[in-house]
C-alpha cells in the first residue's frame, strides 16, 4: 500500500492521539477530530466511518485523515457523457469523501497523494461488496473544486462544487501512483 512502512491506515480508535492534530487552514477540520467525541461518536456509529493516517516515524501521530460515507449519484446531473454510459436509474449507488486533511506539519511532503490514493483504495474495496460506482466530494471552494479536479474528479455542470470520479478513473489513478512508486 502506498506510503507504507512509514504511514499505517486504521479506522479511528480510542487509541488514537485526536488531540495532537493541527489544520490551521481550515480549523473545523481540526476541530472534527480534536473535539471530545465527534469523530469518535461518528466513526463508532457509523455516520462515518473515520480513517487516520498514523506516522510511525513520530509515535503514530495523526498524520491526516479522511471520513467515507454512503451516497447516491443522480444521473441526470451528470455529464451526458458519462450518464448516457450507464444504466438508467434514478440514482446510483455512490461514496462520498466527507472529509480529508492533513496535519500541517506535513505541508509539501506528499502525503496529499497518499491520503487519496488511500481513500480511492478503500471506496474501491466498498464497491467490491456493494453496489457504487462513484466517489462524490462537495469541495469547500472553488480552489478546492480546482484541486479535485487535478486528481482526476469532474465538477457535476449544475452545481460545480461537487464533483465524482468514477471505480475506473480511481482504479486507473492507485495503479498510477503506485507503480510510479511512493511520492
Ligand atoms: C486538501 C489538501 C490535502 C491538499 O493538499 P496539497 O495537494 O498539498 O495542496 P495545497 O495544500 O497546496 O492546496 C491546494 C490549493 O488549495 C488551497 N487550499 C487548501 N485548503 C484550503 C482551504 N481549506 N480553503 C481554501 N483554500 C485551500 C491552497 O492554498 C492551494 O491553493 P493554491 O494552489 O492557490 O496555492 C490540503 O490542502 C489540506 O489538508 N487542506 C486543509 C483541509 C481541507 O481544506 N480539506 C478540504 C477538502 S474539501
Amino acid at each position: 500500500m502506498i506510503g507504507e512502512p512509514r504511514f499505517r491506515q486504521e479506522r479511528l480508535g480510542q487509541q488514537h492521539d485526536r488531540a495532537s492534530f493541527k489544520c490551521t487552514r481550515e480549523e473545523t477540520l481540526e476541530r472534527y477530530l480534536t473535539d471530545p467525541g465527534r469523530a469518535a461518536r461518528e466513526n463508532k456509529r457509523n455516520v462515518s466511518a473515520v480513517y487516520v493516517l498514523l506516522d510511525t516515524t513520530q509515535g503514530d501521530r495523526i498524520a491526516g485523515y479522511f471520513t467515507i460515507s454512503n451516497t447516491t449519484l443522480i444521473p441526470a446531473l451528470v455529464p451526458v457523457d458519462v450518464a448516457k454510459k450507464l444504466l438508467r436509474y434514478d440514482s446510483w449507488g455512490a461514496v462520498k469523501l466527507g472529509r480529508m486533511a492533513r496535519h500541517d506539519e506535513y505541508d509539501g511532503l506528499g502525503l496529499e497523494s497518499i491520503l487519496i490514493v488511500r481513500a480511492f483504495s478503500v471506496v474501491l474495496s466498498v464497491a467490491e461488496q456493494s453496489g457504487s460506482l462513484a466517489l462524490v466530494v462537495d469541495a469547500k471552494n472553488e480552489t478546492l473544486a480546482a484541486w479535485y479536479v487535478n486528481q482526476g474528479f469532474r465538477n457535476l455542470p449544475e452545481s460545480p462544487l461537487t464533483l465524482f470520479i468514477t471505480n475506473a478513473q480511481m482504479a486507473a489513478y492507485v495503479k498510477a501512483l503506485t507503480s510510479a512508486g511512493e511520492p
